[in-house]
């Protein structure tokens, strides 16, 4: 559903969902929640491909939820410094680090929009899993991350895109796309709690490329690299691939078909046109 305007509580209502998501968090599972498993996968793949700008250096993975990148980034990276506005998300990247003995991260609950760094203090910035569709000041948001950077860093960004295949089963937020002229539109993602009875609405802010690419543009950032996700797999309605509670588990041959959508989705990623109507996008931006 398209909407107009964050909520102005927006920040408060981010916090509380994703804390009370924290539990949940980390279920991984292709017969539950396949969408968010092929997510995941092609994230850790990008975490390892931009390993040579990373390995040894220091990172700051910012909205970094219950860590699922960071774990990554302090295992071969000098120091990792993590930001995230939910508190109980925090305790569970402590509980990953801990266990396997990485002492070379900080964690700090904290608003993106306001980083409690020194400028060009970091060389390598990650925000994935639209963590900047969430923030209402998101412009903000890019700022901060192009002034922690130093020169010659790279920041690399995951959005939710504007355009892509799914829109087709979505005529209103297709209607909204259709009459919000040369920018991202607001957008509605409701979310059905695994651990509690409950579903939490969200609003996120999708953008197109041209958008994000002039927002990082303005703070010194040029774009190297651009990957969609989720392009054909988009084609699939909502209730196959984030099936509500009462159809899990999924059955075998649909998660099958699922992961053999999601295989094509991996090889299409950088080929043009199809990434341009991915469901998400990923940027790799490097300081001037
Ligand atoms: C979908 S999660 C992605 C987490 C992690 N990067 C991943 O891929 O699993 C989005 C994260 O952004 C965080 N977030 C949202 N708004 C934020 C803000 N203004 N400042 C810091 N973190 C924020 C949320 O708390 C949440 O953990």
């Amino acid at each position: 559903m398209g909407v107009n305007d964050f909520d102005a509580n927006q920040e408060k209502l981010v916090q509380k969902a994703y804390d009370l998501m924290a539990e949940e968090y980390d279920i991984l599972d292709d017969r539950i929640n396949p969408f968010y498993v092929n997510d995941c996968k092609f994230l850790d793949h990008f975490v390892q491909r931009l390993l040579p700008h990373w390995r040894g250096q220091i990172v700051l993975d910012v909205g970094c939820g219950s860590g699922l990148q960071t774990v990554q980034f302090a295992s071969r990276a000098k120091h990792v410094i993590a930001v995230d506005i939910s508190g109980e998300l925090m305790r569970k990247v402590q509980e990953k680090l801990k266990p396997q003995g990485l002492t070379n991260a900080t964690l700090i609950q904290g608003n993106a929009t306001q980083l409690p760094l020194q400028d060009s203090s970091v060389d390598f910035v990650s925000a994935y899993g639209d963590v900047i569709g969430h923030i209402p000041d998101y412009v903000r948001a890019i700022a901060e991350m192009a002034r922690v950077c130093r020169p010659g860093g790279t920041v690399t960004i995951e959005y939710d895109n504007k355009w892509h295949l799914g829109l087709l089963f979505h005529p209103a937020d297709l209607w909204n796309a259709l009459t919000t002229r040369r920018k991202g539109d607001l957008r509605r993602w409701t979310y059905e709690y695994l651990n509690h009875d409950s579903k939490v609405d969200l609003t996120y802010k999708t953008f197109t490329f041209p958008e994000m690419k002039s927002h990082l543009n303005r703070h010194g950032l040029v774009v190297t690299e651009r990957a969609g996700m989720h392009i054909l797999s988009s084609l699939i309605p909502e209730h196959i691939q984030d099936p509500p509670k009462e159809k899990h588990p999924l059955k075998a041959y649909t998660v099958k078909f699922l992961q053999a959508i999601a295989q094509c989705d991996f090889r299409l990623k950088q080929r043009s046109p199809f990434y341009r109507l991915a469901y998400s996008a990923i940027v790799v931006a490097r300081k001037l």
